[in-house]
């Protein structure tokens, strides 16, 4: 048994800016991350960028620079982002390292002395301007590829291929046996049929090389110069790579063992074929047993307007400027908290304000806020250890909230986390602090409710930890509590007798929305 949950994301195309369907995608990763750790489990958090293949080259050839040039400086734009969503990841997969390459052709040559492909010549019609073959989906109502694909020409190609239809009805047995086991090959489950359909109707094998007359941007194959792989072969075997993989026989694989099989965080256009298809065909062919087969947690996609977001559209969102505009905690919370895992969902700025202000800035931020104020008003900040009426509340609105991240329904444990908040706001309504503070009869009163506040925004602090992570240690600041942040400390009473209470700072200034 490995001793780390692994967890990667889909490693993203280097040929455009960052969108809000890779932040998205990022930051769900990054909050599953963060409540392991929170859990007390070792994490490797894995992300990066795809940066070879056809696209990519085509790109930089319009601008007139090199692909490396190109692929750095978009890149660029990733890592900046990343940092500024506070990303935490362990390790990062730009797939043009040495390190990944050396560990690719590994693969291939190993793939190729077991005959796991094999040397054939296919003849299609191939779109010269396009620089790819087409299939009949291309061809217009009239039986005519259509003037986009250019001259389209008859041509002949030698090709490698991979023996995919081969592990076709292990695969389904695959599939079929972690359902059984109660551990799905794929969450959520509606996407479990979904790929099983698909696995049932395989029959063809995979091109996995491409000549370098027509891409040169790639991987060289280590049995023949003349071919690069395939550019999914190559971001595939991302998640092994820079995971301390190693395929050559007799290597050592024991930290890469520690860590794998991964939870792989990837979207839904992604599922089929690549990573529910080819890839668990690939780690079986090297050798993977049925125990280390990945897990694939398949989110949905954030649209606009309930239309799909795309560059041709002009309709894409740039995170870089909602980050700049809002601040990364609004970003954050917005993306984990109005989408449900697996679920598409709308995007909207107008729901984006709305929510940080009702719920961080006036919920979260004004209970801090009038905690440590009354706090420091009438008992200059120090506290006396209460018992309290909300603490079986609070323990089990934690325990809802943990049940919800181990299963990665984000939104549902945000909402029980922020469910403490609301109760406690009505609960400083119910109490009325400030009469209490007139009447020295009621003077044990006010301790329990300060108490209380001070507890639950405590444990408040630890669980909205993974979501936002910047804002939750500003909340345990401004308590002065300097223990860890785990959810072993999520219990409730660790306050101890006497603690005194820091200043309090406002930590969600207000979006002044446009009317
Ligand atoms: O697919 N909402 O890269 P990519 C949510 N390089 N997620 C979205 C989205 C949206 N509107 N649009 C895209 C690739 N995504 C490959 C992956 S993995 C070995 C290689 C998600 O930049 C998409 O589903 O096109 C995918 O998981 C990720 O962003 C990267 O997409
Ligand atoms: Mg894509």
């Amino acid at each position: 048994m490995p001793n780390t949950f692994f967890i990667t994301t889909a490693i993203d195309y280097t040929n455009g800016a960052p969108h809000i369907g890779h932040a998205y995608e990022k930051v769900l990763a990054d909050a599953i991350a963060r409540h392991q750790r929170l859990a007390g489990r070792d994490v490797f958090f894995l992300t990066g960028v795809d940066q070879h293949g056809q696209k990519v080259q085509q790109s930089a050839q319009k601008r007139g620079v090199e692909p490396a040039e190109f692929v750095a400086e978009i890149t660029s734009l990733f890592v900046e982002l990343w940092k500024k969503l506070d990303l935490s990841h362990d390790a990062w997969a730009a797939t043009v390292e040495n390190l990944h390459k050396s560990c690719v052709q590994g693969m291939l040559q190993r793939l190729w002395d077991e005959g796991q492909f094999y040397k054939s010549t296919q003849s299609g019609y191939y779109s010269v301007r396009q620089e790819q073959f087409l299939t009949e989906k291309e061809r217009g109502p009239d039986g005519e590829f259509g003037p986009e694909w250019g001259e389209v020409v008859l041509i002949e190609e030698e090709n490698y291929y991979f023996k995919l239809a081969e592990h076709r009805d292990w695969l389904l047995h695959l599939i079929d046996s972690r359902t059984q086991a109660g551990n799905p090959l794929v969450i959520p489950d509606f996407r479990v049929a979904e790929l099983r359909n698909a696995v049932e109707k395989l029959t063809g094998d995979l091109c996995i090389s491409r000549p370098k007359s027509r891409l040169t941007w790639g991987i060289e194959l280590p049995f023949d110069p003349a071919f690069v792989t395939y550019v999914w072969f190559d971001a595939l075997s991302n998640y092994i790579s820079f995971a301390g993989y190693d395929a050559k026989p007799g290597a050592d694989l024991s930290l890469f063992k520690s860590r794998w099989p991964a939870l792989h965080v990837i979207g839904k256009d992604i599922l089929i074929p690549p990573h529910g298809i080819y890839w668990m065909i690939m780690l079986r062919a090297l050798g993977f047993t049925d125990a280390e087969m990945p897990t694939l947690l398949v989110h949905g996609w954030w649209n606009i307007s309930g239309a799909k977001m795309s560059k041709s559209l002009g309709n894409s969102i740039d995170p870089e400027v909602l980050v700049a505009r809002y601040g990364q905690a609004a970003v954050r919370y917005y993306l984990l908290s109005d989408i449900s895992t697996g679920r598409d969902a709308d995007f909207s700025i107008e729901r984006l304000e709305q929510r940080y202000n009702a719920e961080l800035a006036n919920s979260l931020g004004n209970l801090l806020n009038r905690t440590l104020s009354m706090a420091k008003r009438y008992r200059s900040g120090i506290l006396r250890r209460m018992d309290s009426p909300l603490a079986a509340f609070v323990q089990e609105k934690t325990n809802a909230y943990d049940a919800a991240m181990s299963s990665y329904q984000v939104q549902a444990a945000i909402e029980a986390a922020m469910e403490i908040v609301t109760r406690c706001n009505a609960y400083v309504e119910e109490t009325a602090p400030w009469k209490l503070a007139k009447d020295p009869a009621q003077s044990d009163k006010l301790d329990e409710v300060l108490y209380t506040l001070s507890e639950s925004l405590r444990i408040i602090s630890i669980l909205m930890s993974p979501i936002i992570p910047r804002e939750a240690e500003a909340i345990r600041t401004q308590l002065n509590w300097q223990g860890e942040a785990s959810l072993a400390a999520a219990r409730w009473g660790a306050l101890p007798e006497g603690h005194q209470l820091g200043e309090p700072v406002p930590l969600f200034p207000r979006i002044e929305t446009q009317e």
